[in-house]
């Protein structure tokens, strides 16, 4: 690991707890860091683990990925490219023959995205869905920033990203709260290097709150809450910063049937609310069905586009119309051969 003092304004908050001493000795450890991410190689670590709650500012470290250095390649932007179904729409996110592939212990390399080609429009709802291991992961961290192409390319509003901090917003599967802070500084930590005076930074926390139905829930600390909270607090994380993207991987994954649908209806309302752009990664094909605009399947071995959908159904859908058992059916289908 090599430690640098400069340090840059972060361009982008992405915090989750990150085992950095296993990847850069290869040794397992217990030791979670929550990290800010300012591109894929660089990032600052934000407090050691919970135990010491103070934030180390400041510190660069190089990332030592877990299976080595990912192979490297050449470039090539394809931007004449468009998938059939945004022909017409200005597209938000581009991505243009994205190929990864990681390196393997034994000096191999296995091909995890092959040839990927996605043009989405601006204030569409894109679901990612596919088997486990296809992929659908790897691809949102490329659009992220946080994972580098092996080659092609994504941009974002016609600029190449390269690190965090392009408009995207993040939320995970797990959280990644920091259990020693409130849900209210949770969300306030976001914009704690914003311009902001204290009180506003603290209203504006109170009212992306709000807009998650947890007013009410603003001086617990994350294990006070259900997992249902804590991930509407990740959310109103993410909004903090008032992403153009907001780039969700699995976040209702953990969550019992009757949360998740609840979730579901309050990103919706959100999204309507928020006008953003979502690209939404899930292996439940009713989750896509019920959110989405787009549902783009992904094959795997390696990962590649086989189908994408268009979901032209009226919201609120019901779960059980006609036309949304026809699409379930067919996607089922692509994801069955
Ligand atoms: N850092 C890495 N090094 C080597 N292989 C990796 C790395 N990250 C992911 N992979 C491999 O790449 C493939 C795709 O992984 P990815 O996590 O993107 O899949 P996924 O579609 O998100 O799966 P899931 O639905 O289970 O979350 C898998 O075979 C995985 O083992
Ligand atoms: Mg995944």
């Amino acid at each position: 690991m090599q430690y640098g003092s400069n340090v840059r304004p972060p361009h982008f908050l992405c915090w989750q707890p990150l085992d950095i001493s296993n990847q850069a000795r290869g040794k397992p450890s217990a030791k979670l860091y929550y990290i800010e991410l300012y591109n894929t190689s660089k990032y600052n670590i934000v407090a050691r683990d919970e135990s010491e709650r103070r934030l180390v500012e400041g510190v660069e470290v190089t990332l030592v990925a877990k299976y080595g250095a990912a192979p490297s390649g050449t470039s090539t932007p394809d931007e004449g490219r468009t998938s059939p179904l945004d022909a017409t729409a200005r597209p938000i996110i581009r991505i243009g023959s994205v190929n990864k592939a990681f390196a393997t212990r034994t000096g191999g390399a296995i091909s995890v995205l092959n040839d990927i080609n996605l043009s989405i429009p601006e204030n569409v709802f894109v679901s990612l869905v596919g088997r486990s291991g296809c992929g659908k992961t790897t691809l949102l961290n490329i659009i992220a920033g946080l994972e580098a192409a092996s080659s092609g390319e994504v941009a974002i509003s016609g600029r190449p990203v390269t690190g965090p901090g392009q408009g995207q917003g993040v939320v995970f599967q797990q959280h990644a709260l920091f259990p020693w802070l409130t849900a209210l500084e949770n969300v306030a930590f976001g914009l704690r290097k914003k311009k902001l005076s204290k009180a506003e930074r603290r209203d504006r926390s109170v009212e992306l709150l709000q807009l998650v139905g947890l007013e009410a829930a603003a001086g617990r600390y994350p294990r006070e809450m259900s997992g249902g909270m804590q991930q509407r607090v990740a959310i109103a994380r993410a909004l903090a910063l008032d992403p153009e993207i907001l780039l969700m991987d699995e976040p209702f994954g953990a969550l019992d049937e009757l949360t998740r649908i609840e979730l579901q209806q309050e990103l919706l309302r959100i999204w309507e609310v928020r006008k953003k752009t979502v690209v939404f990664v899930t292996h439940s094909i009713n989750e896509a069905l019920i959110l989405s605009d787009r549902i783009v399947l992904l094959a795997p071995h390696p990962g590649r586009v086989k189908q994408e959908f268009a979901v032209d159904l009226p919201r609120p859908r019901s779960r059980t119309g006609t036309g949304f058992n026809a699409l379930y059916e067919e996607i089922w289908n692509g994801l069955a051969t």
